[in-house]
């Protein structure tokens, strides 16, 4: 008998206990990881876009329901005007490449984010171009992008308190579940494990309500190298943590 390799070992392993029902990953180190390489920061994020989709590719073979991935925060405008353009057309160029093979392989991918410092063509198109795969039932495929926690929240309070004045929700009525269901989120689990690469240990304005009994898992590896084998390891580990939210 072929022996099976690490790879097909461990994603046995996985599968054979429940998974996360929504894994979240802060993909960091790209520019790092390209200085490492004698390389421009924009070098890295292209290779970052190569290791998001080897992770995209395995949560798919192992069935798992929701991946959220932070590409673009509130906060990166912030970085120089050639990276900021860089990280805007990289993102659209690659969800247009990869859209059809996403659709077949019954992935379900949307973006998450405010669309207020987003030109109304760059809306209008992710929603186009995502819309392709709203009939999938597999992967719900989420990009954080122009994403900020603190906004997400602040959006939904004007949402809400809009509704109100309308007289189609009431203060009475509202509870915890209401705000989620207010959030860029709604209607999906919240994030049972965050990942972040880099040996960075924090959240910078990412699902900060929806993390609230999340598992975290940290690794120094740099985004542009993480593999299929440490997704799977981070889940595995994820298995064996005890979850009390708060009860003994
Ligand atoms: C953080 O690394 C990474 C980002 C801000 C961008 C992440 C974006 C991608 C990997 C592309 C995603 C593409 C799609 C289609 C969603 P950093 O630049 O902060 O690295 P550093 O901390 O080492 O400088």
């Amino acid at each position: 008998m072929i022996p099976m390799n690490k790879l097909e070992e461990l994603e046995k392993k996985v599968t054979a206990s429940p998974l996360p029902k929504h894994i979240a990953i802060i993909m960091d180190g790209n520019g790092r990881w390209a200085k490492m390489h004698k390389q421009k920061r924009i070098f890295g994020h292209k290779a970052g876009v190569d290791a998001l989709r080897r992770v995209v590719e395995i949560a798919g073979d192992i069935n798992l329901e929701y991946l959220t991935v932070y590409a673009f925060s509130t906060e990166n405008w912030g970085r120089s005007k050639t990276e900021v353009n860089y990280l805007l057309k990289l993102i659209m160029d690659s969800l247009n490449k990869e859209i059809e093979e996403l659709r077949k392989n019954n992935v379900n991918i949307r973006f998450i984010g405010s669309e207020k410092e987003l030109s109304a063509n760059y809306n209008k198109k992710v929603i186009e171009t995502c819309k392709k795969s709203w009939d999938n039932d597999g992967l719900k495929f989420n990009i954080a992008m122009n994403y900020g926690s603190r906004r997400e929240i602040f959006e939904a309070f004007l949402k809400m308190h809009s509704e109100i004045e309308k007289g189609k929700l009431s203060i009475g009525e509202m509870d915890e579940d209401t705000i989620s269901n207010y959030l860029y989120t709604a209607n999906m689990p919240d994030p049972e494990l965050i990942i972040r690469t880099s040996g960075e240990q924090r959240l910078s304005n990412f699902l900060i309500w929806q993390s609230a009994y999340a598992e975290f898992w940290f690794t120094n590896t740099l985004w542009p190298d993480f593999s299929k084998e440490e997704f799977l390891q981070a889940i595995a580990d994820f298995q064996t943590r005890e979850r009390r939210f708060g009860k003994r």
